[in-house]
């Protein structure tokens, strides 16, 4: 599956959308911007990245910043627990890790607070480590490439979707193949009226041949 990575890749080059923590790479703007994006939408973290940045630009700033300030900067974006879990990781990196930021997925997972998500986007963006980015847009994105119509919520749906990613990952660019995926799921790929015709990776979409991208995924269970 060479051909898919590149073929999604390519697409990704062209049609990438452009924020401010793509330009450069920078270990503590990517992990502030991951957390900030996990259950908040793109449009509402942008803003408030630019001025978290500005008003704690380094580790250092963040662990010591007051639960007053860091409240004002996080105002807008909901679920408070992840900012103060971003300064207990602040205070684990100065204090545990002699201000170092952790180098691969095992070691980021050690980060107060930081999950498999979290440790994986960081590790494939920053580090090459070619390690599956699950999020919502991917499952849908798989679950359509490989028409599951059921099983995609329980833990062995769940396993097989990483399974795949990780087999098709880009060992060269995981990070950019991450983005992209999550990417496509987000402008393509969408859960209402997703626009198949524009699809860089249409010829592997098993759900697309069969005429059931609309089947795919099934509602979650709740
Ligand atoms: N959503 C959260 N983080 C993202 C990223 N790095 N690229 C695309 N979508 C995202």
């Amino acid at each position: 599956m060479k051909q898919f990575s590149k073929d999604i890749l390519a697409w990704y080059n062209i049609n990438k959308r452009h924020f401010p923590w793509r330009d450069k790479i920078n270990i503590y703007h990517t992990w502030v911007c991951e957390v900030m994006s996990q259950q908040t939408i793109i449009s509402v973290v942008l803003p408030r990245f630019n001025e978290f940045i500005n008003e704690l630009p380094d580790l250092k700033s963040l662990a010591e910043c007051s639960d007053e300030k860091l409240r004002k900067l996080w105002l807008g974006l909901g679920y408070y627990a992840r900012a103060r879990n971003l300064r207990n990781g602040a205070k684990y990196i100065l204090e545990e890790c002699n201000s170092i930021f952790p180098q691969n997925k095992n070691e980021w997972l050690k980060v107060p607070g930081c999950g498999p998500y979290t440790a994986s986007i960081i590790a494939s963006i920053c580090f090459k480590e070619p390690v599956a980015c699950v999020d919502g847009n991917v499952i849908r994105v798989v679950s359509r490439l490989l028409n599951m119509q059921s099983g995609v919520w329980d833990k062995q749906g769940q396993d097989k979707i990483s399974c795949y990613v990780n087999n098709i990952i880009s060992k060269e660019n995981p990070g950019d193949f991450n983005q992209a995926m999550m990417d496509l799921g987000s402008t393509v790929c969408k859960k209402q009226n997703p626009i198949c015709s524009i699809c860089p990776v249409q010829k592997y979409c098993l759900s697309f041949q069969n005429n059931t991208i609309s089947l795919c995924p099934p509602l979650k269970p709740r």
